[in-house]
């Protein structure tokens, strides 16, 4: 589907390593490989991970079995995510054994959401992990190694160190990584709220990011300026729950998302477009909604997640909202913005989920009609209220639920992605595509897209035809009225 282009969570992709970005610096001895599972999130966190441990030396590898330290940086969110991880650790381990036979190490480190939620759990199903590192302590990454790698000295060092720091500290770590120095990729993502108070009955995020944070208004305006001066066009702002952001705005006083949104594009000249995610319906104010009328650099995109249609369970899932208030913050963004598309995510087979509640999720899918959205099976969550309700459905009963919605979104997404075709949209290219002289980009509804033309235009954003619908991308022509700029780009004006 076009939305796994860019997925939101890691492990839908086929290929789930991520690396956040490779060094070609010889000088730097040391090599570090990052594995990220989960949301996008843990993709910002792996790339300040690297920033934080750059001055020590390490520089990033594509290979696990060239690194000297190795970070999984793992997602809790369903049990599927959550054992990935202990697979992945039983993989590593035959390479640590060879490495220490040889008289060399290797550093394994978890950390992330599993890191968070099971702690010394962690060490005990795995012994040879060195460091368990939750969310909140990235910027004590260099500390910990510090410590792992003299423990490795002493005698009787076990095969891992088993240092475990999942303590929420004191101070906001986003005050103590580095920033970004090195060159960014076109489209790039900027946290700037953690955490999350909403306590939705089935969801592990609350304990494993812990409460909300909102960092100020003025250090993400730094950041994003100096994430264009380094090449960033567009900038996704990143949170648990973003549109719940209320950082202090730079005179004082508390800004809403809205506001900060208006910030950017007014004053970080050359961000071409500002998305955000994810958003809670209950977060969805006015001054927002007005954004998105307001501000042309602010994408007609929204991932809305709503996880089901049915009152009743939205009431049990803690939601606190109903069916109608979605469809009623939904006219009023349609409204702002007349085309505005939308994303959400979906549970199916809740604890107590009915046929007829079931019924209500298709029903608010078809009335409202989704560009994408990604839709799971209830996953029980130890320690979350939702995992000791009573009914639990039957597996065999989500399965077709969960087959029945993707049918129907499925379909939804084609007709969506069918309606472009013939049209023209401005394509923001992100990088060079597989095959030489192609070039892949995006539409303003995160559709992705492949046409011709040459690598200098990554980075620009151009009028492009879209002449194609393929299972994974539009193909589109290169266009535009300006005949210099056509000659320029060997471009049909
Ligand atoms: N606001 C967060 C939500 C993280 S969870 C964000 O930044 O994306 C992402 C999605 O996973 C949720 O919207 C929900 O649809 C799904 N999810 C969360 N807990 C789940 C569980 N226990 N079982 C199945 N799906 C779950
Ligand atoms: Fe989880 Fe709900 Fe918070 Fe989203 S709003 S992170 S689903 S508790
Ligand atoms: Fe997973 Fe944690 Fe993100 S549980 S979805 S990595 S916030």
């Amino acid at each position: 589907m076009l939305g796994s282009q860019r997925p939101r969570f890691q492990e839908d992709r086929p290929n789930g390593a991520h690396d956040p970005r490779e060094r070609g610096d010889t000088a730097l001895t040391k090599k570090l490989h990052v594995k990220t599972y989960g949301c996008q999130m843990n993709v910002y966190d792996s790339a300040r991970m690297a920033d934080v441990l750059a001055p020590l030396g390490y520089s990033v590898t594509h290979s696990a079995d060239e690194a000297d330290l190795v970070i999984l940086n793992t997602c809790h969110i369903r049990e599927k995510a959550g054992e990935k991880v202990y697979s992945e650790l039983g993989r590593l381990r035959p390479l640590k054994t060879q490495r220490q036979a040889e008289g060399g190490d290797l550093l394994l480190a978890v950390a992330g959401c599993v890191a968070q939620a099971e702690g010394a759990e962690v060490v005990r199903r795995a012994p040879h992990v060195d460091i368990v590192v939750g969310p909140q302590a990235y910027h004590q990454l260099p500390e910990l190694i510090a410590r792992a790698t003299r423990a490795a000295a002493g005698p009787g060092a076990g095969p891992g160190r088993g240092i475990v720091a999942t303590e929420f500290p004191a101070e906001p770590k986003f005050d103590f990584l580095p920033q970004a120095t090195h060159a960014q990729d076109v489209s790039v993502f900027l946290a700037i709220q953690e955490g999350c108070d909403k306590f939705c009955t089935f969801c592990v995020v609350p304990y494993t990011r812990g409460a909300e944070y909102s960092r100020p208004a003025t250090d993400i305006l730094t950041e994003a300026r100096r994430l264009v001066a380094l090449g960033a066009r567009e900038i996704t702002l990143l949170g648990q729950n973003v549109n719940a952001w209320h950082g202090d705005g730079p005179g004082g006083g508390s800004w809403g998302l809205g506001r900060l949104v208006r910030a950017l594009a007014d004053g970080v000249p050359g961000l071409a477009r500002i998305r955000y995610t994810t958003s809670h319906p209950r977060d969805m104010d006015d001054e927002l909604i007005a954004a998105h009328a307001e501000v042309p650099q602010l994408m007609p995109f929204l991932h809305l997640p709503v996880q089901s249609g049915s009152d009743r369970i939205l009431a049990r899932m803690n939601r606190r909202h109903t069916a109608a208030q979605y469809d009623a913050i939904v006219a009023r963004l349609r409204a702002a913005r007349p085309d505005v598309a939308l994303s959400s995510d979906f549970i199916v087979g809740y604890p107590g989920e009915s046929d007829r509640d079931f019924a209500e999720t298709l029903d608010l899918i078809r009335r409202t009609g989704f560009a994408q959205a990604f839709s799971f099976k209830y996953s029980p969550r130890p320690g979350t209220p939702a995992s000791a309700e009573d009914p639990q459905v039957e597996e065999g009963v989500k399965q077709d639920r969960l087959a029945a919605v993707q049918d129907l979104l499925r379909r939804q997404q084609d007709a969506f992605n069918r309606e472009t075709i013939g049209r023209r949209v401005p394509v923001l290219f992100e990088k060079p595509g597989r095959h030489p002289g192609q070039l892949v980009g995006r539409t303003p509804w995160l559709q992705s897209v492949h046409a011709e033309g040459p690598t200098r235009l990554v980075g620009s954003e151009i009028e492009v035809e879209i002449v194609d619908h393929r299972p994974n991308s539009l193909a589109g022509r290169i266009v535009t009225r300006d005949a210099e700029e056509a000659r320029a780009i060997g471009a049909a004006a």
